[in-house]
């Protein structure tokens, strides 16, 4: 049992939310030659310590050969398996855990819509961590001690609410836990405290701008300087629509529970080029979904995450089902990964051709008539799967102009993607929203 001798990630002085004057970790100015060699080192202890503490890795690693002192550094992880959401369910609720039960602080879990729910959980080490990468990442999109941030990410099992919440703390923030929902209530909320930062879905932080001129709220005149939107896939063009409409800037941020919640990586505000993979505690790879192949920095593929320093639920090249690339370090010298294209479950293939709920969003936002606020509803006719893309107009707009969008977007989806589809413009709010995750897809077909 090698994991016994070593409980405690290595490199723990490189801790500390913003030990440096400027308040950035030291990581966060260093050299990549240093970076890379904490990893080596920190991987080493992660590989001995799920191997050493965990059922499941032992099984995994003894099936492929390997051995964890065969693992030196970040090249060598292509040896070892992939861990995949079969592999949690599989040892579902406390299979993956390197600790007992009885040393988790917390427990959160996914929402489980397709299944059984993933459990995952932290020791008191975790948090700590976690916090860091959160307040860190806070920092880079623009938050400072003192801030007021409205977090309006769900709490409760969904990580969004905590997660964003102990960041803020650890940052030196006031937090307003105002959780999604109560949109009437949050846009009061928001006139009255005057916060600083916004922390929401993205999707979500349209239908607050939407109460908002409800209200006769003028949104751009609210005190917000900057949001931090994840959870959910968004392009550049809804970027644009929520920068425009609020006036603030809006940063990227991205994660996922089973490596640890949102703070995996973040958009730095000076550079909004990407969002930065917080590499000193997870190890990005890109891989190719079909073969597993993995691929080389600048290819497109699925992101697998391996955690370097969690303790409670450590995980080896886990595949996210995230579509992205891996680019090199620019604001920070950690690589930056491309605004995720979608899920690989969420790809829709209509007679072939391969698309993505996002693909669509970047083709309506442009038409002034339709609004952000649509769905990809798939169908069937005869033998064959048809896609209609519900989507709202604009209140501005008239029924005429919106309906002349519509003929437009069909004819811009069938040019830019190759596929024809429906488009069925409907009256402002007719399309569901949600406090938390947008659902883009809608599966109408018989049978599903
Ligand atoms: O969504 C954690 C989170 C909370 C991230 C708040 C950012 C902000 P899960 O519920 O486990 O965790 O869902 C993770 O959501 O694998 C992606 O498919 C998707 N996702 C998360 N952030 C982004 C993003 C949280 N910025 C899953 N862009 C991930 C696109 C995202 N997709």
């Amino acid at each position: 049992m090698v994991g016994v001798l070593l409980l405690v990630p290595p490199g723990g002085a490189v801790r500390g939310v913003g030990s440096r004057p400027d308040g950035l970790d030291a990581v966060e100015t260093g050299s990549v030659a240093e970076l890379r060699a904490l990893q080596a080192e920190r991987l080493r202890w992660a590989v001995g310590y799920a191997y050493g503490n965990v059922a499941h890795y032992r099984d995994a690693f003894d099936g492929a050969g390997v051995r964890p002192e065969d693992v030196r550094e970040p090249g060598d992880l292509v040896r070892l398996p992939f861990t995949t959401k079969a592999d949690l369910r599989a040892n579902h609720p406390f299979g993956m855990f390197a600790v007992p039960r009885s040393r988790l602080v917390r427990v959160h879990a996914s929402s489980g819509t397709t299944g059984t729910p993933t459990v995952v959980g932290y020791t008191r080490g975790d948090l700590e961590m976690w916090g860091d990468v959160m307040a860190r990442s806070i920092r880079a999109a623009g938050g400072r001690a003192g801030d007021l941030v409205h977090n309006a990410y769900g709490y409760g099992l969904f990580t969004g609410g905590l997660g964003a919440h102990y960041g803020a703390e650890k940052l030196g923030c006031t937090v307003v836990p105002a959780s999604g929902g109560m949109t009437q209530r949050q846009v009061r909320l928001i006139a009255d405290l005057r916060p600083d930062i916004i922390m929401a879905t993205p999707s979500y932080t349209l239908a607050l701008v939407d109460e908002m001129e409800r209200q006769g709220i003028d949104p751009r005149s609210t005190s917000l300087r900057a949001g931090i939107f994840g959870a959910e896939p968004w392009t550049g063009a809804m970027r644009a629509e929520v920068e425009r409409r609020l006036d603030l800037h809006a940063v990227d941020i991205y994660g996922l529970s089973e490596v640890i919640g949102p703070g995996v990586a973040v958009e730095c505000v000076e550079t909004k080029d990407g969002l930065h993979v917080w590499e000193d505690h997870f190890y990005p790879e890109i891989i190719d979904p079909l073969t597993g192949e993995a691929l080389p920095d600048g290819e497109e593929g699925e992101l697998v995450l391996t955690s370097l320093t969690k303790e409670a639920m450590p995980v080896i090249r886990y595949r996210t089902g995230d579509l992205t690339r891996l680019l090199p370090g620019t604001a920070r010298p950690m690589r930056r990964i491309e605004r995720i294209t979608g899920r690989t479950d969420d790809m829709i293939i209509l007679r072939g051709v391969n698309l993505f709920p996002t693909q669509i969003e970047e083709l309506i936002l442009p038409l002034p008539e339709l609004s952000p606020h649509f769905q990809c509803v798939l169908g069937r006719t005869g033998s064959l799967d048809s896609l209609t893309v519900r989507v709202e107009r604009r209140a501005a707009a008239t029924a005429e102009g919106a309906a002349q969008a519509g003929t437009l977007l069909k004819r811009r989806v069938k040019d830019t993607i190759g596929v024809s589809v429906g488009v069925d413009v409907v009256a402002p709010g007719a399309v569901e929203r949600s406090a938390g995750k947008v659902r883009r897809v809608v599966d109408d077909r018989p049978g599903r």
